[in-house]
């Protein structure tokens, strides 16, 4: 598997996300929380190419109720899928929505992409090899907290998480330029890696969402971990707190 291969199929699955015309859309469990046929149609699509170039991987994908960690994908590869991570973005038009792969190996991950068909910007990178934009290395921002954006994710399914989120958001503001919320969980990481903002956090995410991500944002510098301090886990859900370089310590309002 490299990772140029990883690209190419995940950019074909862009163009069903750029081609989708009012899709259909159900709900799930958890507050306004969608999935439409186009997420089902690009998660199998990913899915089936890349058992072709890879045969050997698991997959563990958001839309397909495989979506439990299972012991089983702790040894080996295995592909962790959320073909449309921004949803409501989606099936509202507002941007960014994105694609993210990640590829764990034995339970870390190895190899990571997240795709922006809309403005055809690819994040990737590969473990101990640096993170990537359409192929130029990319770092995160120097800047102190007091000179940067922060970016942060509302839970919007847990609503017993709103207080809080909140809570943090407020004591967040004043020791940062200014607060954005841009509706997927990969694209606010890539901005962290990319140096745009300096900070990202959300209470809790699933492995889809980090996957990729969390790997990408490492690559680019960050220190990428759970609210508390702690290394994520790569099994499941958890709350993420990523730093940019010039972010040296976790902030006050996080305790
Ligand atoms: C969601 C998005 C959103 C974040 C949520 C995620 P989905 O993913 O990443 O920004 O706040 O926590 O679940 O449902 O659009 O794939
Ligand atoms: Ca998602
Ligand atoms: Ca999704």
């Amino acid at each position: 598997m490299t990772i140029e291969r990883m690209i190419g199929v995940i950019k074909e699955a862009g163009e069903i996300m750029l081609n989708a015309r009012r899709p259909k859309i159900m709900e799930k469990t958890g507050h306004a929380n969608f999935c439409t046929e186009t997420d089902e149609k690009i998660q199998a699509f990913l899915i089936s190419k890349l058992k072709e170039i890879f045969p050997e991987a698991g997959f563990l994908g958001e839309e397909d109720g495989q979506d439990v960690f299972s012991s089983k994908m702790g040894s080996g590869f295995c592909f962790v899928i959320d073909p449309i991570d921004g949803t409501s973005n989606f099936i509202y038009e507002y941007r960014p929505s994105v694609i993210s792969v990640g590829l764990l190996k034995d339970g870390k991950p190895y190899m990571a992409v997240v795709y922006d068909p809309y403005d055809d910007l690819t994040f990737s990178a590969v473990s101990g090899q640096g993170a990537y934009m359409n192929g130029d290395r990319i770092m995160s921002s120097e800047a102190p907290l007091k000179d940067s954006l922060s970016v942060f994710g509302t839970a919007p399914y847990y609503t017993e998480l709103q207080d809080r989120t909140f809570d943090i958001a407020k004591k967040l503001l004043p020791l940062c330029v200014d607060l954005r919320r841009s509706g997927t969980a990969a694209w606010d990481m890539c901005c962290v890696a990319l140096g745009r903002c300096s900070l990202y956090f959300e209470l809790k995410i699933q492995l889809w969402d980090y996957a990729a991500a969390a790997l990408i944002a490492q690559e680019a510098g960050c220190t990428v971990t759970d609210t508390e301090g702690n290394a994520l886990s790569y099994t499941g859900a958890t709350s993420v707190l990523c730093r940019a370089r010039g972010v040296k310590e976790i902030p006050e309002c996080f305790r």
